[in-house]
């Protein structure tokens, strides 16, 4: 864990570097990489280095294509693939390994300044997991062992420097519930099946960042309470675990101040925290022009959640435009749950991001970094 104090430098540095020569594309006469108004003409990366955090966005399978490509280099400095790192893609069929899409983005990524989230090496939820059916059908624990070494094994090698951290297990818990999902993995292997997948990560590239990840843990709760001490029991045992992502996707209105007791309970284990997945649906009720500024409200306050805890250090989106967002197939159609509307313009939401990026302070009483516990 020697990890948190050196990230908390990092961004004491950053903020300092802010303070004392205010980053900020508001003066553009002297600089247009500057920002420091709000509601100037900054992206979302120059902004984010204000506050000392990386903002990132899921990338679609199939991401090439001009106003995407360009908005997304433009505007985050993080990617994660939302599908092409998945397994039912890296390793389809037993031994057939496939990185292609996956190094194009990756390319991509370094091509243009930008950290990339591996996302995800063990995810087999009954719902919307990742694992192919070869793997489910597998009941022997040796031979479990063995798949599941060679897949991370060959995954985590092939991405070794480039990928700097990972979802290890994604969403471990059961969906709505406090215990742990009983996937193909925990029932050939027992719940050892997490640490056992963070040790063979960890042994094969001991820089990347270690994840588990989880969704709907947002809010207090049951499951919040049962990831902390899944957390915890992994510390405990030893476990090569680094960090914890809270997904973020907001289907009702997020609560701001639970979502960061949260964030931060999880740091007092000394643990790095990211919202690796956010999307806020749009609330039912209102005007369509009330429910763009409460939307616009909803990604300002859960930006100085994460802003209200130093070792909470980057936000990923899952997407950016309303053009391509999984909750269309996954809820239905007119979620528009993120911050760029279906023609990449930037709704409020994109503003209401980027105020609390630029400006942290204006986050009031949570102001970073006046809350700095690092
Ligand atoms: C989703 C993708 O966005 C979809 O395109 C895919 O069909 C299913 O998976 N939690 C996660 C993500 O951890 O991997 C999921 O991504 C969304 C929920």
């Amino acid at each position: 864990m020697g990890r948190v104090p050196v990230d908390c430098v990092l961004r004491l540095v950053l903020l300092a570097s802010a303070l004392v020569q205010p980053l900020g594309c508001g003066d553009s006469s002297t600089s247009g990489n500057r920002c420091t108004a709000v509601g100037s003409d900054c992206s979302l990366r120059q902004a984010a280095q204000v506050s000392g955090v990386r903002i990132g966005a899921a990338v679609r399978s199939g991401f090439e294509g001009d106003a995407y490509t360009r908005v997304l280099v433009r505007e985050f400095d993080s990617v994660t693939a939302e599908s092409a790192m998945k397994w039912n893609q890296t390793q389809p069929r037993r031994g057939v390994f496939d990185f292609d899409e996956a190094d194009r983005l990756v390319a991509l990524a370094e091509a243009n300044d930008m950290a990339v989230r591996g996302h995800t090496l063990v995810w087999d939820q009954a719902t919307i997991g990742a694992t192919p059916p070869y793997v489910e059908e597998i009941r022997d624990p040796e031979e479990m062992r063995a798949v599941l070494s060679e897949h991370i094994t060959t995954v985590v090698g092939h991405f070794r420097g480039r990928v700097d951290a990972w979802d290890v297990v994604n969403e471990p818990l059961e969906t709505v519930g406090s215990t742990l999902y009983e996937n193909a993995f925990h029932r050939a292997l027992g719940p050892s099946y997490i640490a056992e997948a963070l040790r063979l990560a960890h042994d094969v590239d001991p820089h990347a960042t270690l994840f588990v990840n989880e969704v709907l843990a947002d809010a207090a709760g049951p499951k919040i309470e049962a990831l902390i001490q899944l957390a915890r029991d992994l510390l405990a045992d030893g476990a090569p675990l680094h960090g914890v992502g809270l997904q973020g996707h907001f289907f009702g209105p997020p609560r701001p101040q639970e979502l960061r007791r949260n964030l931060q309970e999880l740091a007092d284990l000394g643990l790095i925290v990211e919202l690796t997945e956010i999307d806020i649906v749009l609330r039912p009720a209102g005007s369509r022009e009330a429910q763009l500024e409460q939307q616009r409200q909803d990604y300002f306050d859960v930006a100085c959640a994460c802003l209200a805890v130093a070792s909470c250090r980057r936000m990923t989106l899952w997407g950016f435009t309303d053009r391509f967002t999984w909750l269309d197939g996954f809820v239905g159609p007119g979620s528009a749950p993120l911050i760029f509307n279906g023609a990449y313009g930037p709704k409020p939401a994109y503003f209401g991001l980027r105020e609390a990026l630029a400006k942290p302070a204006s986050c009031g009483e949570w102001s970073y970094p006046g809350s700095v516990e690092g």
